[in-house]
């Protein structure tokens, strides 16, 4: 693409962890690719992998690389590995890490010349801690790029969500937009509870995904490139 006036991309959270956000982000890069960008996924920091050919790899941060269009080591997509499905402070600690922020930027600086998007999976929830003094939610500020909010729609969604929200605004963050999925099936009066948080929180329902149902990406690039910063 020759001229972008869109963000670069999008840093994609959840309410928590298990919420949808790689299923999220790997339709982001689909929809935006189909829109003809180039783009790639980037999981800065990820806990729960396994070791293939020695070196440590996790499943989300695969997915991410394999639905991106522009060339990229896996090592770029994914800088920091740790072998333990615990929180990321913990693991980096165990194995004598410290998660560096400009580590971090360096990595996305590489994709983002190469990309027209990047779509950027955290890790857990927003304030998902990486060290003794940051956290995610540090790594999507350092990165500038407008929050999706991956909202699992389940008892007690409403309130997860409206902390989020009210946490990337306290933080001086841009929520772009959220997504209502379901990564159970559906809770009971489901819509009741996609409308409480549509009243509350005041950024646009970028897609709606029922339990199981394939993610529209014609309607999510158009939401996607109609967000300017
Ligand atoms: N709409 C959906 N329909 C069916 N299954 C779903 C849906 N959304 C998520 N899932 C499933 O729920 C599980 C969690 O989803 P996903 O891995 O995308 O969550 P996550 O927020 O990225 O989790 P993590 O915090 O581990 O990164 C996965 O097995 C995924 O396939
Ligand atoms: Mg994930």
């Amino acid at each position: 693409m020759t001229q972008v006036r869109w963000p670069r991309g999008f840093f994609v959270t959840g309410t928590d962890t298990g919420v949808g956000k790689t299923r999220v982000a790997v339709a982001l890069l689909n929809a935006l690719a189909r829109a003809g960008a180039d783009v790639a996924g980037f999981k800065p920091v990820a806990s729960g992998c396994t070791r293939r050919d020695g070196r440590l790899v996790n499943d989300d941060a695969m997915a991410l690389f394999r639905a991106s269009t522009v060339d990229a080591a896996y090592d770029e997509v994914n800088p920091y590995a740790f072998e333990q499905a615990i929180a990321p402070h913990v693991a980096a600690r165990q194995v004598g890490v410290t998660i560096d922020r400009a580590r971090i930027r360096a990595s996305y600086e590489k994709l983002v010349a190469r990309a027209d998007f990047v779509v950027v999976e955290g890790a857990g929830g927003w304030l998902v801690p990486l060290g003794a003094d940051s956290t995610m939610a540090d790594i999507a500020g350092d990165l500038g790029l407008p929050i999706v909010l991956v909202v699992a729609m389940r008892l007690g969604c409403i309130n997860h969500a409206l902390l989020t929200a009210q946490a990337i605004a306290a933080g001086g963050q841009r929520l772009a937009g959220w997504v209502a999925n379901d990564p159970q099936p559906s809770m009971p009066e489901r819509e009741a509870s996609v409308a409480a948080i549509l009243e509350r929180v005041a950024a646009p329902c970028l897609a709606d995904l029922a339990f199981g149902a394939e993610p529209n990406l014609e309607t999510i690039a158009s939401h996607c490139l109609a967000i300017r910063f």
